[in-house]
């Protein structure tokens, strides 16, 4: 008992003054006498002493010596030994006589005991006797081999005597409950933190305890798997059932997260259990029903490595955060901006998951880059031979390509990373194709000279089948592709022109720009330019292009005629226009602060002349064949 209330003291109050209390049993002893011993006593006395000693202790009570005038019953004088008004013994006469209580000492029941001496004065005679002398030393209780009849065992396990006090312990993967009595499994609370370990079943390899609910949680970093390794001898209570086995008494649950957990039972070891995973936890079930010889197993661990992410063409890859390419990483990925970005809703983020891949909402494909059409990095800042126009600067039509088809200059635009939009009268002689090999492509510069020292080549020529213009009369469908040996990377000086958006509309009066490296005087001085020209023309209404043309017929015997497959740009007075040479260049508009190829330079009645207007062919009319040219070749 006084074990228990030190520990309360050691709770509440401070640790000094449980040893203080705790020493000062060690040393209690003691000694009473009659009084005035060794002289006679005097009569007529009541003398009680009141002995006691801590808690968790007994009173051992030893008489030394013993003078008492002798009488029936002690009822004269006497020295009583009483515990809690109970009496343990009366006591009178001498050493050796029979009332002495002899050599043996008196142990009190509890940690008090009473003495009391008392002496009459009945004898006349001269009192002789001296009394008594005994010592008397505190004890320790043996709580632990006393049974509290009511309660059972003191402890549930092992108790310990201490002097003064006992407590309670437990075996070996036991825990003490807080009524410091009970001794419960401990077998759970444990993080298993280790690179590898083993976990068994409590008291492996003996059955498994009934009412067990044991958790276990093997948390390695994040950058690490985990493995579990079943040994062979595992056997779990299950129930047979149609589709097996059924864990309804015992099992072993292993839960891994976001995963469906599983409950293992039965007699047939797991084995290997890869979880993918750098947290597993493990709940091991019991109730009283049934047997489990139950289970062991050691875990192991590696490390994942995702190796490098797959690199990312026209972008890059910025590693964010973890260890590099191991477990959990996370890399985004980024495309070369401006020329380059990723389509809208593109998963950019991708982490380096457990089963080594790299991962980005359940896809491993990693994004592409797609080229950024129709904004150049320098805008042209006011819009204004090609005939009267001006000299483009560097940068502001990086779409604009150079063509040389058997010696001959002509215009043409970058669409995509391998594809040329320019005219079929570009690419077609005496009704026929141009051979590829005879093609040379230029761009990325405004002049001529720069130009011309790095051509590319084509991989392949397609003229529109619909292109049939045997005497130059007949401009319809007059677009073709060519396909590029090798595929452009685009930056500020080479960038391709947005198609049209589907259902694009040419409004009359709108403002577009044409350029090329053609023709820039019609008159007698037939220049070809040697640097990139540009001039601003407004969209012309149909039937005003037709009448110009009807008009035209008059003075010019043979003229081409308008289809709804063209549209006319130009201004009534004339002196602004496209010419020879900048055939299957770029007519562009610009929507949404971006441009997009509206025409081809096709033809025209002259070029810059009064009353005319340069002929181009409408782009959004070919969207369905540039789309299936570009996907099938
Ligand atoms: N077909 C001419 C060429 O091969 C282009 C004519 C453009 N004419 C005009 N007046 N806009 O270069």
């Amino acid at each position: 008992m006084g074990w228990t209330y030190c520990v309360i003291w050691f709770l509440f109050w401070s640790v000094s003054e449980c040893w203080q209390l705790f020493n000062s049993q060690r040393v209690i002893r003691g000694e009473v006498q009659s009084p005035q011993y060794p002289r006679p006593y005097p009569p007529n006395l009541l003398k009680q002493w009141d002995l006691w000693v801590p808690g968790g202790y007994q009173i051992q009570l030893s008489v030394t010596h013993l003078d008492i005038k002798a009488s029936w019953g002690c009822h004269q004088d006497s020295l009583s030994v009483l515990h809690d008004q109970k009496v343990l013994g009366k006591f009178c006469g001498q050493e050796n006589s029979n009332d002495h209580p002899g050599k043996e000492p008196i142990l009190s029941q509890g940690n008090s005991l009473t003495l009391i001496f008392q002496t009459n004065n009945s004898t006349a005679e001269l009192q002789q006797h001296i009394g008594f002398a005994a010592i008397y030393k505190a004890v320790d209780v043996d709580e632990c081999s006393k049974q509290d009849p009511g309660s059972g065992p003191l402890c549930s396990q092992i108790c310990v005597n201490m002097p003064g006090s006992y407590h309670c312990s437990c075996h070996y993967g036991y825990k003490l409950h807080l009524d410091q009595h009970t001794c419960l499994l401990s077998c759970d609370s444990c993080i298993f933190d280790k690179h590898e370990g083993r976990l068994s079943s409590p008291g492996y390899p003996d059955p498994s305890p009934p009412f067990l609910s044991c958790k276990y949680i093997i948390s390695v970093e994040p950058r690490l798997t985990v493995t579990l390794n079943f040994t062979d001898s595992f056997h779990i209570e299950s129930v047979d059932a149609q589709q097996g086995p059924r864990c309804l008494h015992h099992w072993l649950q292993v839960t891994i997260p976001d995963r469906e957990p599983m409950k293992l039972c039965g007699g047939k070891s797991p084995g290997l259990i890869a979880t993918n995973s750098s947290i597993v936890r493990l709940d091991y079930h019991t109730n009283n029903e049934g047997l489990s010889h139950g289970w062991s197993l050691h875990y192991s661990t590696k490390a994942i490595d995702c190796g490098e992410p797959k690199p990312l063409l026209n972008g890059g890859i910025t590693f964010l955060s973890g260890l590099q390419n191991q477990n959990r990483s996370v890399v985004q990925y980024h495309c070369n901006e401006p020329f380059y970005s990723f389509s809208q809703g593109t998963n950019v983020y991708f982490t380096c998951e457990a089963d080594g891949k790299w991962r980005s909402n359940h896809t491993d494909v990693p994004p592409t880059c797609i080229p950024v059409c129709g904004k150049p990095t320098k805008l042209i800042s006011a819009y204004q031979r090609i005939i009267g126009g001006r000299e483009a600067p560097d940068d502001t039509i990086p779409w604009q390509v150079l063509l040389s088809v058997d010696g001959q200059r002509a215009g043409g635009m970058v669409i995509a990373d391998r594809w040329i939009m320019t005219a079929a009268n570009v690419l077609t002689y005496n009704g026929n194709p141009v051979l590829k090999e005879d093609v040379r492509i230029y761009m990325g510069q405004t002049d001529i000279k720069t130009l011309q020292n790095s051509p590319l080549f084509a991989a392949s020529v397609h003229v529109h089948p619909g292109y049939n213009n045997p005497d130059f009369l007949d401009f319809d469908s007059n677009i073709a592709l060519i396909k590029l040996q090798e595929p452009i990377t685009f930056n500020s000086s080479i960038m391709p022109i947005c198609l049209p958006a589907e259902g694009a509309t040419y409004v009359t009066g709108m403002m577009g720009l044409v350029s090329g490296f053609g023709l820039t005087d019609f008159g007698r001085r037939r220049l070809l330019t040697n640097k990139l020209k540009y001039v601003q023309l407004p969209v012309v209404d149909q039937e005003t292009c037709t009448d110009s043309i009807t008009v035209a017929r008059r003075t010019k015997d043979r003229a081409p005629s308008l289809t709804n497959n063209m549209f006319c740009a130009g201004v009534p007075e004339g002196g602004k226009d496209s010419c020879r040479g900048d055939s299957g260049g770029p007519f562009i508009l610009r929507d949404d602060g971006r441009f997009w190829a509206a025409g081809i330079v096709s033809w025209g009645i002259d070029c810059g002349r009064q009353g005319t207007y340069g002929v181009y062919t409408k782009v959004s009319n070919y969207l369905d064949w540039i789309n299936q040219t570009m996907q099938e070749n």
